[in-house]
């Protein structure tokens, strides 16, 4: 199948082409399916050479495919049961299968005549979005009035979080900010807790507003910021001359899984005509659930939110959404600095929208099939049952957790990331008290787990200690499965404490 370079249009190769779709799909299926069998984290690249260069004529495809196999078996496989290192999850079957045919259309989010039917699927799937975090519209009722809620798809939840920072700094600006920039102007800030996503950091490096210009605010030991002290930097930061432009909540923090107080920081926002932007990049995927909706209250008051599909709604990277409550600030501040001269036409008395005006991405890939056949195939309500159960999960293995004396958890989880260490006998001879020490044993711990094949936990840095994290998100995780992992974080504690 040397010569097989493309699916000639006019049919010529069709046998041939099915023939290598079928092995394509034969590998894949072959490795998606035995993917308990391998373990959740294979650390070996693979014998890929230190230098590269492409064949000169191409090889033939059944030697790729030799290559391809050898690939599958390698690096992370968020597929395991057991894994639950981060925020990375098994994807839908509709999902992988939806992104071929995404390739094979090659069509461009740039613009509507690139991309006619999915720029109209991306506008009607994101204003339901929007409608689901109750931005406007909700999802019975669309509100069709000109001051309506818009929402893109976007290339990660980094994008869209320095989308949401740079449509804020442009909307604080004003005029000036558009036509000069920051040039000649007092220092911009905003505000976020300290277990704010780094993405917050590039966006102020990105926005010209240096490392000060995130001003990283305390939070509770439960991971929530503190409101009083965001209110209070708000304060110091005017009395400093500074510009306080947004301030940031975060449904769903990248470590413990934590939900600020959303509506006591739509407040203070309100109070002090302030940028409300929520990052649900994570948490959000609870706005599916009726019982677990309340946990977000507030957040129908943000001005932006950032929403990632492909964190917990099993959707294939990338996916991800930046949402507003009001499309005249992205239109003002984004779509008019963009507008590039591509005919905007009217189609059936419609105006036909450009997206690539209202994102920082030109050229874009078609991500919104296979969330809309994700959402499509699975339905809301199932989709909410399977976040619900993840977090009944994580809230037995926490309690589990709690209940064993040799173990310390770290925070109440209030989505299904579940941080805890081990600690060690508390009384007498064998009390561990020396930080280093645990940190040493917890860190063994995580390499004893991962080299069981038995699951995967990720060790973060967490207020400086060390410490193992699950993030339970896999649809065929079990209360066996988690009883056995915490079985063997017992014994591995144990005898690291034994022999130490
Ligand atoms: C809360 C939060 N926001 C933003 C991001 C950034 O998303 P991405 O990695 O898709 O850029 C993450 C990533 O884990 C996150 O946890």
């Amino acid at each position: 199948m040397k010569d097989l370079l493309f699916i000639e249009p006019d049919g010529s190769n069709r046998e041939e082409v099915r023939r290598l779709g079928y092995r394509f799909v034969d590998l894949l299926v072959e490795s998606a399916s035995r993917a308990a069998e391998r373990m959740p984290l294979n650390r070996d690249p693979g014998l890929i050479g230190e230098h590269y260069a492409p064949s000169e004529e191409g090889r033939d495809v059944d030697l790729l495919l030799d290559e391809i196999r050898g690939f599958l078996d390698r690096g992370m496989n968020p597929a395991h049961p057991g894994y639950m290192g981060h925020m990375d999850t098994l994807a839908s079957a509709i999902g992988i299968f939806s992104d071929a045919i995404v390739s094979s259309l090659n069509n461009n989010m740039l613009a509507w005549e690139m991309s006619p039917v999915f720029s109209e699927l991306e506008q009607r799937v994101m204003r339901w979005t929007c409608g689901l975090f109750g931005l406007g519209a909700t999802p019975e009722d669309p509100d069709d009035s000109e001051r309506r809620p818009v929402g893109h798809l976007v290339s990660g939840g980094t994008l869209a979080n320095v989308t949401a920072m740079w449509v804020a700094r442009n909307a604080r600006g004003g005029s000036t900010m558009d036509e000069h920039g920051l040039f000649g102007q007092p220092p911009y800030v905003f505000f976020a807790s300290e277990n704010a996503h780094f993405s917050f950091r590039k966006a102020a490096n990105l926005l010209g507003l240096g490392r000060e210009g995130w001003v990283e605010i305390p939070a509770e030991d439960d991971g929530r910021v503190r409101v009083d002290a965001m209110a209070a930097a708000i304060r110091s930061a005017r009395a400093a001359g500074k510009i306080p432009c947004a301030v940031v909540g975060v449904a769903g923090t990248t470590v413990t899984g934590s939900v600020d107080p959303l509506e006591e920081i739509a407040e203070l926002a309100a109070r002090e005509r302030l940028w409300f932007h929520v990052d649900a990049a994570y948490g959000g995927a609870i706005a599916f659930s009726d019982r677990l909706r309340p946990r977000l209250a507030g957040i129908e008051h943000a001005d932006s939110v950032t929403f990632n599909p492909q964190k917990w709604l099993f959707v294939p990277k990338t996916c991800a959404s930046i949402l507003f409550r009001d499309r005249h600030q992205p239109e003002l501040h984004l779509r008019e600095a963009f507008v590039y001269g591509m005919s905007n036409r009217t189609t059936q008395g419609r105006t036909r929208v450009n997206l690539g005006e209202w994102t920082l991405q030109g050229t874009r890939r078609v991500d919104v099939l296979k969330l809309y056949l994700t959402l499509e195939h699975f339905g809301r309500a199932r989709l909410a049952r399977m976040i619900e159960r993840q977090i009944d999960l994580a809230q037995n293995f926490a309690g589990a957790i709690a209940a064993c004396p040799e173990l310390e958890l770290l925070h109440h989880p209030e989505l299904n990331i579940v941080c805890f260490r081990y600690r060690g006998v508390r009384t007498g001879a064998n009390r561990i008290a020396d930080n280093e020490r645990l940190d040493f044993i917890n860190t063994k711990i995580q390499e004893r787990i991962e080299a069981s094949g038995l699951g995967w936990l990720s060790l973060p840095h967490y207020r400086r200690r060390t410490i193992l994290r699950a993030v339970i998100l896999h649809p065929r995780c079990t209360e066996a499965l988690l009883d056995r992992i915490l079985d063997e974080v017992r014994s591995a504690g144990r005898e690291l404490a034994g022999t130490l």
